[in-house]
């Protein structure tokens, strides 16, 4: 598997079955990537995207958005030294002009940084899928010519994604089987695994798990072998 992308969820109730804060539910949870990354290296897979934070997530109290975006800063800072030592190309896809000033600049240096990793860390961030192909759409519409045909690879050239290849597996924690606006386009193919465990609780055992249900699926495309 080339592209392992994750639907991290769950964090809130992790914390409130322990009678914490939510906030302490996203901590847990960025040390439940850490780990992930870690996993993913060790079975050979190239990229991994997560889901950390989606366009409808705004709607959330002020407290707990403005908590995230604290940690995702503090995840920046933090991990530099050990992205760029362990060669690890950090990435963000989604909305970042809804994101402050000064994180937008802090993700735009550590891309830059890290720009050389073999292993690719997709990070969605004020993310959504419909607002990715309308973006998308926006630019091919303001293209020198905008009547000139338009390819599949024209259209996914103009996505965040560019360049990254489409989702293997897709995993989604916590027991929620949707898509929750994420990868719309990308996922066009991709496999599904679902499992209760809470992302804070993603362990090597939950990890080996996804990976072994993938390899006994049979990718057709839409085509058939025989
Ligand atoms: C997922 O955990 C992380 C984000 C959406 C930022 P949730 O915060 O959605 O956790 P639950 O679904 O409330 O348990
Ligand atoms: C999806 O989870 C977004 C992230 C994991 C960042 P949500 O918890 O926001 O999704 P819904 O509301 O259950 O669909
Ligand atoms: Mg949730």
């Amino acid at each position: 598997m080339e592209h392992l992308a994750v639907i991290m969820d769950g964090n809130g109730r992790w914390a409130e079955r322990r009678h914490l804060p939510r906030l302490m539910g996203h901590r847990a949870g960025a040390d439940a990537l850490d780990r992930c990354m870690h996993y993913c290296k060790a079975a050979g897979v190239r990229y991994l995207t997560v889901y950390a934070f989606s366009t409808e997530n705004w709607k959330r109290s002020e407290d707990e958005v403005s908590g995230l975006m604290k940690l995702l800063s503090g995840f920046i800072a933090s991990k530099e030294k050990t992205l760029v030592k362990e060669g690890v190309r950090f990435r963000v896809i989604g909305r970042r002009t809804d994101l402050s000033e000064k994180l937008q600049g802090e993700i735009a240096a550590l891309e830059e940084k890290t720009k050389g990793g073999d292993f690719t860390l997709v990070v969605a961030l004020s993310y959504g899928g419909r607002d990715e192909i309308v973006r998308a759409a926006a630019k091919l519409a303001g293209r020198a010519d905008p009547s000139a045909p338009v390819t599949e690879q024209d259209f996914a050239s103009c996505l965040d994604t560019a360049g990254i290849p489409d989702p293997d597996l897709i995993i989604r924690t916590s027991g929620e089987q949707r898509i929750s606006n994420f990868l719309l386009w990308q996922a066009a193919y991709a496999e599904f695994y679902f499992t209760d465990v809470l992302w804070p609780d993603f362990d090597q055992a939950e990890f080996d798990k996804a990976l072994e249900s993938y390899s006994k699926r049979e990718r057709r495309m839409g085509g058939r072998l025989k």
